[in-house]
């Protein structure tokens, strides 16, 4: 008879095995020039990752729950944390790591995913009187924390020269070609769920819980996020150089690093190109994609609209009804390997008519990233995950992007970034409060 705990661990285990194919389909696209290139100065070079994904499964599973010996312990040190970007453009050093060949830490990588095989037994013998242990959450754990970073290897490709990375066989055509055509709508006043209530969850991370209800007052929301032809006219309208549709942090942001125009965005005379991870095309061609911008421009825009960017609880007011994490619905887990024309899936309109919360690109809002009352760092071996970034500092993003994995779509998942954070693949949409749509 095969038990509950038996078949649990099989589906981690194999829920694990997929995530390092992924992963390892997601490093063979990377040009062996590049293991040491650092695209995004906040971030380590694609080296530190090779190293990081495994060392962190160990540092989590083998040392942190099952308390074994390391047998490589300088580099479960050297590749344990990434850099945390806080308040800085750029992230200096202060002596220069040297990093090993990747054949080595291809070598530790292997030796580490062979423990972790091993591991599966021991972890679940300690289900009863390990809260990481029990449902697998530590497994959870580093199977999201991999996914996560496929995420981030992806956005960090983007930023290399395009020679630097290779296409993979099964990228389908571009989906180019206008927007669908948006409206605002109404949410009426009403209560929004935040979280996930922590003894039902199949997991969680730490800032995911309590389950709480929050009351929203009535917004209007446009139903579709703001595109790249949108974007043509802030650009034309000189939003750029408007000091007073800025917050004065993100001009001073603007104005340091001479941003004049969305990163994927070239200039080529009269007019623009756009870099998809793979290509360089006329930007006409994908106008009607969601325009990728940081925080800091996203508010800009909003400013000069009259709008304003929605509360973490607005966007659970507006998604409400929404299919979340199912790839047939919404642009997400790699199936396009680029945005899509703002809309096009209508299956994944809201209750309210809301179309692309989920999916296409990650959704700022204008919520600063803060514990939920109750929060408790939960995972003893990771207490810093969420704790390390509470605060002023970082703004709250949700939905997924085009790159995110479905596992990782959920309505309570959050993720967080800097507002002048340009690399990821975030997108955003206006909405007005109490203006004249909504009498009363
Ligand atoms: C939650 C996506 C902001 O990329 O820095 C990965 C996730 N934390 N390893 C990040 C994370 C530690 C984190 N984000
Ligand atoms: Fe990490």
């Amino acid at each position: 008879m095969t038990t509950n705990t038996e078949t649990e661990t099989a589906n981690l285990r194999e829920r694990l095995e997929s995530a390092w194919l992924r992963t390892d389909a997601i490093f063979a696209m990377l040009d062996p020039r590049a293991w040491y290139e650092r695209p995004i100065p906040l971030r380590q070079p694609f080296i530190f990752y090779l190293g990081h994904l495994p060392a962190f499964a160990w540092n989590q599973v083998v040392r942190g729950v099952l308390d074994r010996e390391d047998f490589r312990p300088e580099f479960d040190a050297l590749f344990a944390r990434g850099i945390d970007p806080v308040g800085v453009d750029r992230y200096e050093p202060d002596a220069p790591t040297q990093w090993p060949e990747p054949s080595e830490v291809l070598v530790y990588r292997d030796r580490v995913r062979d423990a972790l095989r091993a591991s599966f037994d021991a972890v679940a013998e300690r289900e009863t009187n390990d809260v990481l242990a029990e449902r697998g959450r530590i497994w959870q754990l580093v199977i999201e924390h991999e996914l996560m970073h496929q995420e981030t290897l992806l956005y960090m490709m983007q930023q290399l020269r395009r020679d630097y990375v290779r296409r993979p066989d099964d990228v389908p055509a571009y989906c180019t070609g206008a927007s669908a055509r948006g409206r605002a709508v109404t949410i009426p006043a009403g209560t929004a769920t935040l979280g996930a209530d922590f003894e039902n969850a199949a997991f969680g991370w730490d800032n995911e819980f309590p389950r709480h209800e929050v009351e929203v007052d009535a917004f209007d929301v446009d139903a579709l996020p703001v595109t790249n032809a949108d974007w043509i006219e802030f650009v034309e309208a000189g939003g750029y150089d408007r000091p007073e549709l800025w917050d004065a942090d993100a001009f001073a942001w603007r104005m340091r690093v001479d941003h004049t125009q969305p990163l994927f965005w070239q200039r080529e005379g009269d007019t623009w190109r756009y870099l998809t991870l793979f290509d360089d095309l006329p930007l006409r061609d994908v106008a009607g994609w969601p325009v990728f911008v940081s925080h800091a421009e996203a508010t800009a825009y909003a400013r000069w609209r009259g709008a304003d960017l929605m509360t973490e609880a607005e966007f659970h007011r507006a998604a409400e009804g929404a299919p979340w994490g199912d790839p047939r619905s919404s642009n997400i887990d790699l199936t396009h390997w680029a945005p899509i024309p703002a809309g096009s899936y209508s299956e994944s309109a809201s209750q309210h008519g809301v179309l692309d919360l989920i999916g296409n690109a990650w959704e700022w809002t204008r919520s600063r990233f803060g514990p939920f009352d109750g929060f408790k760092a939960y995972a003893r071996t990771y207490p810093g995950y969420s704790a390390d970034f509470f605060g002023d500092q970082h703004r709250v993003m949700l939905g997924a992007s085009w790159a995110t994995d479905a596992a990782l779509v959920r309505p309570s998942f959050r993720n967080w970034f800097q507002p002048h954070y340009p690399y990821v693949f975030a997108k955003f949409r206006c909405v007005r409060r109490g203006s004249l749509l909504s009498p009363a």
